[in-house]
């Protein structure tokens, strides 16, 4: 790596790892932050880096749990005075100050990417998320789409610096240049590591990237088949690389950060909350969870996307669709509310 190169990389690490500067600071952080019935966060630094998308570094106070690199955590932030929690994946690397990297698609992540400012305070929940890094990593295939790459991130900038002689195939889809999220930072990344090679496939230029299609990922990793392979992104990215992995007799690991719908819609419906004594209408874009959230009526919930089953509760009536697989379920018993739907009526113990 060139002089320019090294510049911009210590640049980049010390903006992902700046610290409040004033003494002050830190004395009201952990003053203020250990006492909370929530461990807290605050932000530190908001870090553009495409027009549509920030890394918002934070310190967190007691309590928090360092995260294992390519882990994902809840986090609670204050928008028009209601506290609303949402995951993100933690793009830092281990044993550093936390970050998230958050593109401006919904309330709370556009209030981060276009208001978030260096003291705002996060509340914050324990990392979570079995999409991590192995613990003897050998030759590494990596498929990312979008936003995808941000745990991935989490890994590359933890692995590489442990493991130079490291044998790593990024393969990295956005759709230009400009929207391709850390593209500087990787290419240093790669100018310093040898073994990290990141292929970059930037649609408007090239087209649809077939990645269940073993030819066409093979001519950008042609030993794709002998990598253990980790994947983020859609839904149907990540479905499409599953495909590919059986044709190899491979499962890779994955991660997706949206749920595909069977069907653009479904009919509205009804669920009940009988402890709460209301009823809550569900539309028909809607899962439960989010009818419910539309109510102001939160369910307990974690990834919102069918991972983690911090949503389940319990169903003693009627019965709920999947939305996700168009499956019917009539059994009582626990539901994961982020991705059913009255079917078209639903009794909840909640
Ligand atoms: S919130 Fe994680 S499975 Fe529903």
């Amino acid at each position: 790596m060139g002089l320019p190169g090294i510049t911009r990389f210590l640049r980049t690490a010390a903006g992902v790892l700046t610290y409040p500067q004033d003494p002050r600071s830190f004395a009201q952080l952990f003053g203020s932050l250990s006492s909370a019935h929530y461990t807290r966060g605050r932000i530190t630094r908001v870090h553009r880096e495409t027009p549509d998308t920030v890394t918002v570094c934070f310190t967190a106070g007691e309590g928090w749990i360092p995260h294992r690199a390519g882990q994902w955590a809840r986090i609670g932030v204050e928008v028009d005075g209601k506290r609303i929690w949402r995951p993100y994946s933690l793009s830092a690397p281990e044993h550093g100050d936390p970050s998230i990297t958050v593109k401006a698609q919904g309330t709370v992540s556009k209030h981060l990417v276009h208001r978030a400012a260096p003291g705002d305070v996060l509340y914050l929940e324990r990392p979570e998320g079995q999409f991590i890094l192995p613990e003897m990593p050998t030759e590494l295939l990596f498929m990312v789409a979008g936003s995808g790459i941000t745990p991935v991130m989490s890994m590359l900038r933890t692995l590489m610096p442990r493991r130079p002689d490291h044998d790593v195939v990024l393969v990295y889809v956005s759709r230009t240049q400009e929207s391709c999220i850390f593209h500087e930072e990787i290419l240093e990344l790669a100018d310093q590591f040898e073994g990290l090679r990141p292929v970059f496939w930037f649609t408007e230029e090239r087209g649809r990237l077939d990645v269940a299609d073993p030819r066409a990922v093979g001519a950008l990793c042609p030993d794709h088949q002998a990598r253990a392979t980790y994947a983020c992104g859609p839904d149907s990215f990540v479905t499409a690389v599953e495909h590919l992995g059986e044709a190899s007799g491979h499962a890779p690991v994955v991660e997706r950060f949206d749920v595909t719908r069977a069907s653009a819609s479904g009919q509205p419906g009804e669920v009940s909350l009988l402890r709460s004594g209301i009823t809550v209408s569900v539309g028909e874009r809607d899962t439960i969870l989010e009818a419910a959230e539309r109510a102001e009526h939160p369910l307990p919930h974690g990834c919102r996307m069918g991972i983690c089953h911090s949503c389940l509760v319990p169903m003693t009536d009627g019965a709920v669709t999947n939305v996700r697989t168009g499956e019917l379920h009539r059994e009582p018993g626990p539901v994961q509310t982020c991705v059913t739907r009255p079917a078209p009526y639903a009794a909840f113990d909640a």
